[in-house]
């Protein structure tokens, strides 16, 4: 493997901590996504879904993960159902995990082929009343196509229709967004490998640059330290670039005295990282552009602080949203009438940062977390409040990861990645 999994131990809590919230006589099915086609024969590459990733560690495409913690027969309380390898597949494909590796890397003792699931599952559905079924409740998402799991689910209705059905969603949800240590390692893995890509960036960065060849070295970078590549789609942004919130087309040529935004990160194991920089393509920042940088670092810095259990995420925004507003009005963006007039709806400072601060990151980048719940030790956020000024030709987000902690504030895992001016300055005139 290109990545050093967890250890099945961890598996084994993850599964445990899900069986113990389940309820009744019921069995739990996670599926693999499906390998997404392009085209003809083209496909584009395998993501495992996180959930069954989550709970097994498996990341090979079609297998299926039961739960079931009452089962008649108890090698049936954890099963694993996996696409059968044979010579065929082994020369075109290349090796597929054998049952005793199933076995080592998820500490699952009961693995079939796929070929035996009707016959097994047909078995394990008359001795449950219930299905948890896995459905996607994640606050952000819009996915229009049917996934592996929904025409599961679908078959699975139709096939038997006297069961009743749960949601495992919402414990996902919960037991996700709060990380265990060997999780903390992986993320930290990442953006120790994110903190390679912007170090060498800093050296390559000139004016003349062309936007995609600041993604071709973060891409070199990343792979070669054992990445799969970015953690999502790279924002490489020059100029008033930066104020298209989701530019990726990467395309532009990076002119002196402009600023680059980059929102690029590694991910590691499946385990995501997620940062922002903005550094100025000459190596200076010019005085305004510098107060603007200065002033989200503030922002950025007195955000973080908020992030102890207790917080609640609604109230968090609210109070980014007033330290935001008293850095607008410093910086002659936002006038007092401005904000004594603004529709508490929608306050006066969206105007010039119309995003979230902080979302949980995690196996994916917005991760699971139930937003309405306090904030807990070990939950993972971003920090990352921006100013976005179109008139005056450029944007400024800064972004880290960090981690609640019991006690005191919180740890940032992005520590390492130069950010004060000073530093960024030095770097690139070095
Ligand atoms: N890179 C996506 C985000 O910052 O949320
Ligand atoms: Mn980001
Ligand atoms: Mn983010």
């Amino acid at each position: 493997m290109r990545y050093q999994p967890l250890p099945a131990s961890f598996y084994q809590k993850t599964r445990a901590n899900f069986m113990a919230q389940m309820e009744g006589n019921s069995l739990a099915v996670f599926n693999s996504n499906d390998i997404y086609p392009v085209s003809a024969d083209s496909t584009l590459p395998f993501e495992q879904h996180r959930d069954i990733f989550y709970l097994s560690g498996v990341d090979q495409e079609e297998s299926i993960l039961v739960l079931f913690p009452n089962a008649v027969e108890a090698k049936h309380r954890e099963v694993l159902f996996l696409r059968e390898t044979n010579e065929h597949i082994a020369v075109w494909e290349g090796a597929k995990l054998t049952k005793a590796q199933a076995t080592a890397l998820t500490g699952i003792k009961t693995v079939y082929w796929l070929s035996d699931f009707k016959r097994v599952f047909q078995e394990l559905a008359t001795h449950c009343d219930t299905f948890y079924f896995n459905t996607n409740e994640h606050y952000r998402q819009a996915v229009e196509t049917e996934t592996r799991e929904d025409r599961f689910i679908a078959a699975c209705k139709k096939e038997y229709p006297a069961h009743r059905v749960a949601k495992s969603n919402p414990i996902l949800q919960q037991l996700r967004s709060v990380k265990a240590q060997e999780e903390i390692a992986q993320i930290q893995m990442a953006c120790d490998i994110t903190e390679k890509g912007f170090r060498r960036l800093l050296s390559f960065v000139k004016p003349g640059v062309w936007e995609y060849e600041i993604e071709a070295e973060l891409a070199h970078e990343f792979i070669r330290h054992r990445s799969k590549g970015f953690a999502y789609t790279p924002i490489i942004a020059a100029g008033n670039n930066a104020n298209v919130l989701h530019y990726t087309e990467n395309n532009c040529q990076c002119k002196a005295g402009d600023l680059l935004l980059m929102d690029v990160a590694a991910e590691y194991g499946n385990y995501a990282s997620d940062l922002t920089r903005t550094i100025p393509v000459s190596g200076t920042f010019t005085p305004r552009q510098r107060a603007v940088y200065e002033a989200i670092l503030r922002v950025k810095k007195a955000a973080t602080k908020l992030l102890v259990p207790g917080t609640l995420w609604k109230e968090y925004h609210v109070e980014v949203g007033r330290i935001m507003t008293s850095e607008l009005l410093g910086l002659g963006l936002l006038d007092k009438v401005d904000v004594k007039n603004e529709d508490p709806q929608s306050p006066a400072y969206k105007r010039y940062f119309m995003h979230g601060t902080s979302h949980h990151m995690g196996l994916d980048t917005h991760d699971y977390g139930l937003l309405h719940l306090p904030m807990e030790a070990n939950m993972v956020f971003t920090v990352e409040p921006g100013i976005y000024i179109p008139e005056e030709g450029f944007g400024v987000r800064l972004e880290d990861d960090v981690v609640v902690q019991a006690q005191g504030e919180p740890l940032n895992l992005m520590d390492n990645i130069p950010i004060e001016v000073e530093e960024i300055e030095d770097l690139m005139n070095a």
